[in-house]
């Protein structure tokens, strides 16, 4: 499978069907999703089961040599379910329970929603387990999406007070791990202790951190449930699910394990106020890359944007090329399948202005014809590197425990854990370093430069895992606010780095937190253009204990003293960096940090040219994404062959148009 749509059969007429599978056809499309919100449709009353026009769609598509995916519809429990059983709707942190109406209107831990669950999904893997088109499933979709504030329910509760049990044993445990002294909060019971619901202040930040592992885990749990039915019933069909990114409601790490292969939706143009219309390249690339980190391999995606997005409000047009440009950025990244949504745009209901390739009208125009020339360049392309990594060198340490415990304390009003990854990843992406994102589970060895940012939460064996990667020659970046707290999310009581002290050669006995505060950093390492720029947040002030200066805080009582110090310990380096620094000299310090470590660039291009690669032993397929509304223009290596936009390379040179795309080949490049 290469290329396919996300269709809603259900939306439009039977007599449209056969037309619709012939249109993807011609494109190049051969696989579409099915059926993940259609509950209602198949099951219109309690064991009233409707496949038929299931089965026929289906049939009419595989005519058209088209397979299936099945969505499980769980997001969507019919109205019938929800008035038998109101307490299924989920409740709200501020305690009021939502009504029927949006989608995902379900509590994850209600067992007899979870019992409609094992009957129905029985019910519907049973009728399609020898369907021959039909090649695997869909758990659910975007679990977490829709109903971000989680629920409270008395359910959730309940659950919550045995996870704890199982966790803590004794509620003594608790107390300890806890400190539920301060303010009079000891419990004598589990079943005392409360979903964090509005207080007359805050709560204890140990609780709220096991609140969200909580959530995570029974959103895990849920999955599971289904896995486990399909897996039985189906035991020849995948299964995967569509995640969202840089979302932060489950440790995707976690909900990836039970899945073959994992899925992804991408949606780079964007309609909400409160966000920018279209995302940077570098987070967008920054999402993929920690997509393939969840199983590094590759993976699908499972909705690639197709059109303008819009619910109330809608988004810019994208621009001719712009879709064909984000395609090739998720295939670069490690994408072996591509899914847009949605085929057709639908005529009613809440996403009327999400535009699919096809427009209302269902007549093909400008997005049918620009998707339908990327699958036919693309595809033969996508046959080549099928399953090709980027082989990265430098890796960035992603942790949703750390991202969870620094949600609810922050420090600083706007330190946000995926900006603070983000300055790092854009510096490696600028530098054209491709770049692994893995969890702190993975294997450190792989990687000659490992970056880790903001490690707040701290355990003996994770600082000895940091350890031994740095004495065994890796190059390791920790920074502020590293070592701080347990993983209960108490204060470890040792000065600060804690026991990394030794491994960093620094000690750091103060720190600023910088709430009005102006602070900048200069560059110190002997080059004449010394580059001062602003230090934001946060800063530690350190002393050195062997390590040596690369920067330093330029202002204030702690002018003149470290800001970023480079230590050596044993075969490697390990780097800290005190505060977040502004763009120059994050690029600076990731400069040298990349050179020393000895990792080596895709290539130089200009300003807003990505350059990625997936390779093997012996073949490199490099791709060039110039993300600029205009023309650029630049040398390339003379053994590359150019594989797609064959039209561009002349005498050594690529000038490449607006949002143009070209795709070379060459023997492994790093
Ligand atoms: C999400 C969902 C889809 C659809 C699109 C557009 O990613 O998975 O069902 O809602 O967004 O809003
Ligand atoms: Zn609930």
């Amino acid at each position: 499978m290469y290329f396919g749509v996300d269709y809603y059969p259900e939306h439009w007429p039977k007599e449209r069907w056969a037309i619709d599978a012939r249109l993807m056809k011609e494109t190049g499309i051969n696989v579409v999703r099915l059926a993940e919100f259609a509950w209602a449709k198949m099951e219109p009353q309690l064991g009233d089961y409707h496949f038929e026009w299931l089965d026929e769609a289906i049939e009419i598509l595989g005519k058209e040599g088209i397979k299936v995916v099945l969505g499980t519809p769980t997001p969507t429990p019919p109205i019938w379910i929800i008035e038998q059983n109101p307490e299924i709707l989920p409740v709200n942190l501020d305690g009021t329970r939502l009504g029927f109406g949006g989608r995902h209107h379900c509590c994850q831990s209600n067992e007899t929603y979870r019992n409609h669950i094992r009957r129905f999904v029985r019910e519907m893997a049973g009728h399609y387990s020898n369907n021959p088109h039909v090649i695997g499933w869909q758990t659910d979709n975007e679990f977490g999406n829709s109903h971000q504030r989680l629920c409270a329910c008395s359910s959730c509760r309940a659950s919550f007070h045995k996870w704890l049990e199982s966790k803590y044993k004794t509620i003594d445990e608790l107390n300890k791990a806890w400190g539920t002294v301060f303010w009079s909060q000891t419990y004598s019971r589990f079943d005392q202790i409360p979903a964090p619901l509005p207080t007359p202040n805050s709560h204890n930040p140990s609780l709220l951190l096991d609140w969200k592992r909580f959530c995570s885990d029974l959103i895990v749990d849920f999955q599971k449930l289904q896995v486990d039915i399909l897996r039985e019933v189906c035991p020849n069909h995948f299964i995967t699910h569509n995640f969202m990114g840089l979302f932060d409601k489950t440790d995707y790490f976690n909900l990836a394990k039970d899945l073959d292969f994992i899925s992804h939706d991408q949606y780079p143009m964007h309609f909400r106020p409160e966000r920018d219309p279209l995302s940077p390249p570098q987070n967008l690339a920054m999402a993929l890359d920690l997509m393939r980190g969840m199983k590094q391999k590759a993976f699908w995606i499972m909705e690639q944007q197709a059109g303008h997005s819009g619910w109330e409000l809608v988004s810019p047009a994208p621009r001719p090329g712009q879709l064909r440009l984000w395609t090739y950025q998720s295939v670069s990244h490690g994408a072996d399948t591509v899914v847009y949504f949605r085929w057709r745009t639908c005529l009613f209901g809440t996403e009327e202005y999400w535009h699919g390739i096809l427009p209302h009208s269902g007549i093909p125009g400008r997005r049918y014809a620009e998707i339908k020339k990327t699958i036919q360049e693309l595809t033969p392309v996508m046959k080549e590197c099928k399953g090709m990594l980027p082989g990265a060198g430098a890796a960035i340490l992603f942790s949703y425990d750390q991202e969870w415990a620094l949600q609810i304390q922050p420090h600083h009003p706007q330190l946000n854990y995926i900006k603070h990854l983000q300055g790092y990843y854009k510096a490696l992406f600028d530098a054209h370093i491709p770049v692994d994102i893995i969890s702190d589970k993975e294997d450190f060895s792989r990687y000659k430069l490992l970056v880790a940012p903001l490690q707040f939460l701290m355990t003996p064996e994770l600082s000895t895992k940091f350890k031994d990667y740095v004495s065994r020659g890796g190059h390791l970046v920790l920074t502020m606010r590293t070592a701080v707290k347990n993983w209960n999310n108490t204060v470890i009581p040792e000065e600060l780095p804690g026991d990394l002290s030794e491994l960093l050669g620094i000690g750091i006995h103060d720190y600023d937190c910088l709430r009005e505060i102006e602070q900048s950093v200069k560059w110190m390492p002997g080059d004449a253009a010394i580059t001062s720029e602003s230090a934001n947040k946060w800063c530690d002030i350190i002393t050195l204990d062997g390590a040596k200066a690369l920067a330093v805080y330029e202002k204030d009582y702690y002018s003149g003293t470290p800001a970023i110090t480079c230590n050596s310990y044993k075969n490697g380096l390990a780097y800290y960096v005190g505060t977040e620094p502004g763009t120059s000299i994050m690029e600076k310090f990731m400069h040298e940090a990349v050179k020393t470590a000895g990792l080596s660039p895709v290539m130089r291009t200009p300003k807003g040219v990505e350059a990625t690669i997936r390779q093997d032993r012996d073949t490199a397929f490099i791709f060039i994404l110039n993300h600029n509304a205009y023309a650029v223009s630049f040398e390339i290596p003379k053994e590359w062959q150019a594989v797609t936009g064959k039209e561009f390379p002349k005498d050594g040179f690529v000038s490449l148009p607006p949002f143009e795309t070209a795709v070379f080949k060459s023997g492994r490049n790093l």
